[in-house]
């Protein structure tokens, strides 16, 4: 495993973040919608960054079948998400790949009449991108390479590192319980 960005360089960007987002709020109460797994570590640093007034919810979206790195069929789950009409929704997910998750659980959450819907991920692989929208805010852009940590895993591994790491192919290769 490679380390990509440091703990620091994340807790920096992360508070940056934050403070952007506390800035272009200006004092309207939000909610903040993260995507359940790897959107949670993510979650916890930066609504303590996001001065505005916020609840939070969680959605689910799964798109890896079984230990690959190859998408699968998209599934979302909105069981957790209260009423957003009227509402300042900022959906919150770890990291925009060919960014179908976030346009699928964008559509879905617009259909319920928010007042506003705004996306933000720690990562964006930009020349993965499969879709026509981007993400509102990001805090750092990656190449494409297949990472782990800070919430992002392989195979229900490594989310807890406080680092992002790329996962090279000896990695891949053996069991993650090492
Ligand atoms: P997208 O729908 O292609 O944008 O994929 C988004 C989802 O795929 C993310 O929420 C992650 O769960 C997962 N994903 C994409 N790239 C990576 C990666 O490099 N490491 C771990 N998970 C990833
Ligand atoms: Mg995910």
């Amino acid at each position: 495993m490679r380390t990509l960005l440091t703990e620091s360089e994340i807790a920096d960007r992360v508070r940056m973040l934050g403070q952007q987002i506390t800035g272009d709020y200006q004092g309207q109460p939000l909610l903040v919608v993260g995507v359940l797994h790897g959107s949670v570590v993510l979650v916890a640093d930066l609504i303590r960054s996001i001065a505005t007034p916020h609840q939070m919810a969680f959605v689910r979206a799964s798109s890896y079948r079984g230990s690959t790195t190859v998408h699968g069929e998209l599934v979302t789950t909105l069981d957790g998400l209260p009423d957003v009409s009227g509402r300042h929704v900022l959906l919150i997910d770890d990291i925009f790949d060919t960014g179908r998750t976030l346009e699928r659980l964008s559509q879905e959450i617009r259909a319920r009449q928010p007042a506003s819907l705004r996306a933000a991920v720690l990562l964006w692989k930009r020349e993965r991108q499969e879709v026509a929208s981007q993400p509102d805010y990001f805090a750092f852009e990656i190449p494409d390479e297949f990472v782990v940590g800070y919430g992002l895993d392989y195979n229900g591994d490594y989310r807890h590192l406080p680092y992002i790491a790329v996962l090279e192919a000896d990695d891949l290769a053996t069991p993650s319980s090492n």
